[in-house]
């Protein structure tokens, strides 16, 4: 079972219909666990076919699951992580998040993250947790869009290889989408702020831009 915390938003309810859709169970995760149910039900009714997709509260998604995405905002995660840690023990966490601040008239741009990236601070807050990099460049917009093929890859980054390999597989499920090793942890710093770039190249050409590497 995948569990995706945050999943209330326009990227974990993406990935969460991208999952569904290639046969996967999530679960998606709030701080309220109503909110979490109706998110589920609502993008049930909204895949072509039939999907499962459970609701709950981030904790409950957490108990259920052995893959957990964080998808909520950077400025959520310290306290996220230090109030589940003890149950996130031994699981995979894969971190979508591109820590990122907008300014008025300069676009989008990274905030510095003490611990080089959100990625590696939530290694630090989860020592005993198999963290994992991944799918920070893939936009909201698209995976939420059933009849959008997806575009591109995502560029997978962690310090454990067998997690790795796990949610390059994951990435692989996603129809058109290609999972990419992009080494250790460390270079999940470069992947999170590509992500502003991105986000900056939207509102330029009016796209959903993603990235592709090309030569492998
Ligand atoms: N949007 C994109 O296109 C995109 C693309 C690539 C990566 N990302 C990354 O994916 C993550 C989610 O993006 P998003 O646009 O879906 O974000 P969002 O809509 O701002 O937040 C997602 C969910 O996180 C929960 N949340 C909000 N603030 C929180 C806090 N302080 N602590 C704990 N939970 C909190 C909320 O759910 P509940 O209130 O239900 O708990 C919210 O619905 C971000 O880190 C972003 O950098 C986004």
């Amino acid at each position: 079972m995948l569990a995706i915390l945050g999943g209330t938003g326009p990227e974990g309810k993406g990935l969460a219909l991208r999952f569904a859709m290639a046969g996967e169970t999530p679960i998606i995760g709030s701080r309220d666990a109503a909110r979490g149910e109706a998110a589920a039900q609502e993008l049930a009714q909204s895949a072509p076919g039939t999907v499962t997709i459970k609701g709950s509260d981030n904790a409950g998604a957490v108990a259920a699951a052995d893959v957990v995405f964080l998808a909520f905002p950077y400025e959520g995660q310290r306290s996220v992580l230090e109030d589940l840690g003890p149950s996130l023990k031994g699981k995979i966490v894969v971190s979508v998040i591109a820590p990122m601040e907008f300014e008025r008239g300069k676009g989008a741009s990274a905030v510095e993250v003490e611990a080089g990236s959100a990625a590696q601070e939530a290694q630090e807050l989860l020592p005993d947790s198999q963290v994992v990099a991944a799918f920070q460049n893939a936009s909201a917009e698209e995976l939420l869009n059933p009849n959008v093929t997806m575009e591109g890859d995502v560029v997978v980054c962690s310090d454990h290889a067998d997690a790795k390999r796990l949610v390059m597989n994951l990435a692989d499920k996603i129809n058109n989408l290609r999972g990419v090793d992009g080494g250790s942890l460390a270079n999940a710093k470069y992947v999170e702020q590509i992500t502003p770039m991105l986000v900056n190249i939207n509102r330029i050409y009016k796209i959903h831009a993603g990235i592709r590497i090309v030569g492998i």
